[in-house]
This record gives C-alpha cells, structure tokens and sequence, in this order.
C-alpha cells in the first residue's frame, strides 16, 4: 500500500505527519519506506540527525519519477509513504500517480484550506486515470481545546474528500521530537502526542480496509 502525504501549501504538516506514520506502522511490525519527495530533504535531514539507525527505510527520491519508480521500490515492504514537497505541481503529480491513498494533512485555517483546491485539482484528474484513489483529509495543528472554526469546516466541505475524524493538535512534542531525529512514538510514548497519532493510523488502517471491501464488492456486482 502506497500512501502520499500531499498537499502543495508548505508548513501543512506533510513531513511531521511522514515520519509519525512510518514510525508508527513499523512499531506494528510492518515493512515500511518513507520517500521522501522533497528537494528540502526534510525527512532524509530528520534520518541523519538520529543516534541509532531510523525503524523504517528512508529513501530520497526528488524528481518526477515516483510514479515510475514505485514499483520497483516498494519490493518487500508493507507500506510506501510519500512524503510530499510544497508548491512543485510535477512532483505532487507523480506521487498522486505513484499513491494507492493521498493523506492530505491540513491546518484549520480558511487560508490553508482555500489552498487546498491545487491538490485536490490535481488528485481529481489523476482520478481519471486511477479510479479507485482515496483520498482523506487530516486536520493538523488543531488547537487544543477548542472546536474546529465552523467557517473552516464549512470550507472543507466543498471539496469531494472526507475529513477523518482523527485529528492533530497543536503540541510542542511533535516538533521537539522530529528535532532529535526522533517521534513522540519514541520521546513521549504514554502521551496524549502519541494516542493522536495511534487514533490517526487506526482510522486510516480501517479506511484502507472499508475502501478495498468496496472495490471488491463493485468487481463481483
Ligand atoms: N501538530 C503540530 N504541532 C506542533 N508543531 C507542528 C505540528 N505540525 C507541524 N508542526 C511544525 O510546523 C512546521 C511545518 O511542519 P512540517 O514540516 O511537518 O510541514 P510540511 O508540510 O512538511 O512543510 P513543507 O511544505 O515545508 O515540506 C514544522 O516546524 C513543524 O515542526
Ligand atoms: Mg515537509
């Protein structure tokens, strides 16, 4: 399964929301890549500044040939995670090409979610040629303690993808973490940090699940 953190609006969350999914899905024994698409680098920045070796593969891989390359790359591992680069369309294009699931984490600003109209274009015409694409909204720095802003919920809306209902707040821990190279799934195990990012692969797990139920169900029909 092959996962695209994606959204071209920079600062979303995209490499925070990366290296906690990875991180995560390895802690359940799985086989997991982390491609990082970013000319930024952010992801490979974050495997070097570690001690010990990352738990999951980090791969760099900055041009338009994710798509094309996929394949061969995810040999032998469970999961695939994208990590996406803000702004160039070209390689949010590829990834959407090379993804089974976008993930596209956004703040709950109108601003941030106004700008996500570039991803979503792009994901729908990709849909012309891969149908069965799923794509999911995830709210990223969440205030904590307070409700979504109504008119940002109202905004999101308009697009064709739903919302999960797991969220992530805003919390010092995650960007701490990433700093030393590390996740809270390693800093802060027993925190509130660490239940929001297990809920987050939960729902998703269960998303993937629900979704490849329904294909199945439409090829007997
Ligand atoms: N939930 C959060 N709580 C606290 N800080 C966060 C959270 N999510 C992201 N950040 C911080 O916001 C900044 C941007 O996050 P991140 O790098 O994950 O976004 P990105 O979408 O990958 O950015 P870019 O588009 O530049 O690749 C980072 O400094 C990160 O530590
Ligand atoms: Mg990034």
């Amino acid at each position: 399964m092959k996962i695209g953190i994606l959204n071209q609006k920079g600062g979303a969350g995209k490499t925070t929301i990366a290296l906690h999914l990875s991180h995560a899905l390895a802690l359940r024994n799985y086989q997991v890549m982390l491609v990082d698409a970013d000319p930024q680098g952010s992801s490979r920045d974050w495997a070097m500044a570690r001690e010990s070796d990352a738990p999951f593969s980090v791969i760099g891989l900055d041009r338009p040939i994710i798509h094309k390359e996929i394949a061969k790359l995810a040999k032998g591992y469970d999961y695939v995670i994208i990590d996406g680069a803000p702004r160039v369309s070209d390689l949010t294009r590829s990834a959407i090409l090379a993804a089974d699931f976008i993930l596209i984490p956004i703040q709950p600003s109108p601003l941030d979610i106004w700008a996500a109209h570039s991803v979503v274009e792009l994901i729908q015409e990709a849909e012309i040629y891969k149908p069965n694409l799923i794509a999911r909204f995830v709210i990223n720095r969440k205030i904590v303690n307070t409700a979504i802003a109504k008119e940002a919920v109202d905004v999101l809306q308009e697009y064709p993808y739903p919302v999960l209902t797991a969220a992530i707040s805003q919390r010092i821990a995650f960007a701490e973490s990433l700093n030393i190279g590390s996740t809270v799934l390693e800093t802060a195990p027993k925190t509130i940090a660490a239940s929001e990012i297990n809920a987050l692969v939960d729902e998703l797990l269960q998303t993937i699940e629900q979704e490849r139920h329904v294909t199945e169900e439409i090829i007997k029909a």
